[in-house]
């Protein structure tokens, strides 16, 4: 009887899974004037904007079911040509769960070196900590497991220490790169785990780690990590609650809550996907990183890894350049072209420029903050995502096939990067 009970159970937690997103349809939408533009991308609740529109690009939008009609009446009325990529996500997540299982079984029939990530799959955050925990022990000289403190929820919001001279070499600058500020954008972690690899476990470019010390922060956000796992695969928001009551909406938009331009780009309604927070650093993980940004002022090179778009962005938020808006330029230029390089035929062009100028304005943002705080070279990434994926775009899925391509990849601009980091050092001595 028990058994069947379990049975029973099992079944239904699977039927369970997703089901907050069945009906959702996703929706390109092809904006044609600013009109049109502005329009889009100032929905507000309940859509979740997936990919801000463009003159250049559609952009993509998921609507909850009860609002699918509701929706397509409204881009009729005003003229918007739109498409509807998916009818119902819902078939999606199973998609992707199913590829990752499949993944599992495989990996489960090998003995692997447990120093070195499989990547392919997506590490949950026990993994994670795990694996970072491993590697501090296995390579004490190097690398130091660090808690910047605690999530809202009170988990520790770890990074790695990365330097071959304990930290003490006031010569060398600091790169600090960090993924999972927003929780489903799942892609940019095999990309931290990789540059772990790559400057710890197996080190094929010596000299990114004599010139260079490093502070690699897999995880930014590990409440709304941990919840996009096991909550809702979209989840994009820390987990703070209370803020309304019985808490109909929760979660802060850690990437709007950061100290500068403080709500002009981003919205005071909890229910957005763009919520600011209460106050500038009214949450800890936004805390965590400002901390970090302040803590040395070796750190000379930010950034801030996030999905999707093939992008490259610098400050400021609000459409204003910065001073060294042209060696920003140049960087991130020098980055794209060495992604560029190394992609897949079919994959899009990375694209750099000016955050709001290439996408959409933006305040509160940590990659503004990192300019702020006086790390000239300060950028957020928008790893690719416009990849189809069955008969859908993959946007914030996995596909576990294009997890490696993508952390090889995405390393090989942050290692340029780094180069032209040093190279404006030089020129500057
Ligand atoms: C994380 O992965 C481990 C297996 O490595 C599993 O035991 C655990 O339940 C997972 N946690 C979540 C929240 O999915
Ligand atoms: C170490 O990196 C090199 C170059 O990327 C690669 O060819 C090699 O397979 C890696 N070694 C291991 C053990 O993964
Ligand atoms: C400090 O780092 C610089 C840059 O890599 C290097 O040239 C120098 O030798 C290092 N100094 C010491 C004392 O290790
Ligand atoms: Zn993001």
């Amino acid at each position: 009887m028990r058994w069947f009970l379990g049975i029973f159970v099992c079944i239904s937690c699977v039927y369970a899974r997703h089901e907050q997103y069945d009906q959702s349809a996703l929706f390109s939408v092809k904006a044609k004037d600013a009109e049109q533009i502005n329009y889009f991308n100032s929905l507000d609740y309940p859509m979740d904007i997936w990919l801000y529109a463009t003159q250049e690009r559609n952009g993509l939008v998921l609507v909850p079911k009860g609002y699918v009609q509701q929706f397509q009446d409204e881009l009729y009325s005003k003229g918007i040509e739109f498409v509807i990529e998916v009818e119902n996500i819902k078939d999606s997540l199973e998609l992707e769960d199913k590829l990752r299982a499949d993944k599992a079984r495989s990996r489960a029939m090998r003995s692997d070196n447990d120093l070195l990530v499989n990547f392919d799959d997506i590490y949950n955050l026990t993994e994670v900590n795990n694996y970072l925990k491993k590697i501090a022990e296995a390579y004490p000289d190097v690398a130091t497991l660090v808690s910047g403190g605690k999530s809202f929820e009170g988990r520790d919001i770890n990074y790695l220490k990365i330097s071959n001279s304990n930290f003490q070499n006031a010569s060398k600058p600091i790169i600090f790169v960090e993924s999972l500020l927003h929780a489903r954008e799942w892609v940019t972690l095999p990309t931290t785990l990789y540059a772990i690899e790559k400057l710890v476990v197996n080190v094929t470019d010596q000299d990114l780690i004599d010139d260079f010390d490093w502070i690699i922060m897999p995880v930014a956000n590990p409440d709304g990590y941990e919840f996009s796992h096991d909550g809702g695969r979209f989840w994009r928001k820390n987990r703070r609650n209370g803020i309304l009551p019985g808490d109909v909406c929760l979660g802060v938009d850690l990437n709007r809550n950061f100290d500068v331009f403080y709500g002009l780009g981003s919205s005071n309604n909890v229910c957005t996907e763009i919520y600011h927070g209460t106050a500038p650093f009214s949450e800890p993980e936004s805390q965590v990183i400002r901390d970090i940004l302040h803590s040395d002022d070796r750190i000379e090179m930010f950034l801030d890894l996030h999905s999707f778009g093939n992008l490259i962005l610098y400050g400021w938020g609000t459409g204003e350049l910065p001073e060294n808006a042209f060696s920003l330029h140049v960087g991130g230029i020098q980055m794209a072209t060495a992604i560029n390089e190394v992609k897949e035929d079919w994959n899009l062009n990375y694209r750099v420029g000016n955050a709001a100028l290439v996408l959409y304005p933006a305040s509160g943002t940590a990659m503004d903050y990192g300019l702020k705080a006086g790390v000239p070279l300060s950028y957020t990434y928008e790893l690719p995502g416009l990849r189809n994926f069955g008969s859908t775009i993959l946007g914030f899925l996995v596909d576990p096939e294009f997890i490696k391509p993508s952390a090889v990849q995405t390393w090989e601009g942050i290692k340029e990067g780094a180069y032209f980091l040093r190279s404006i050092r030089r020129n500057l001595a």
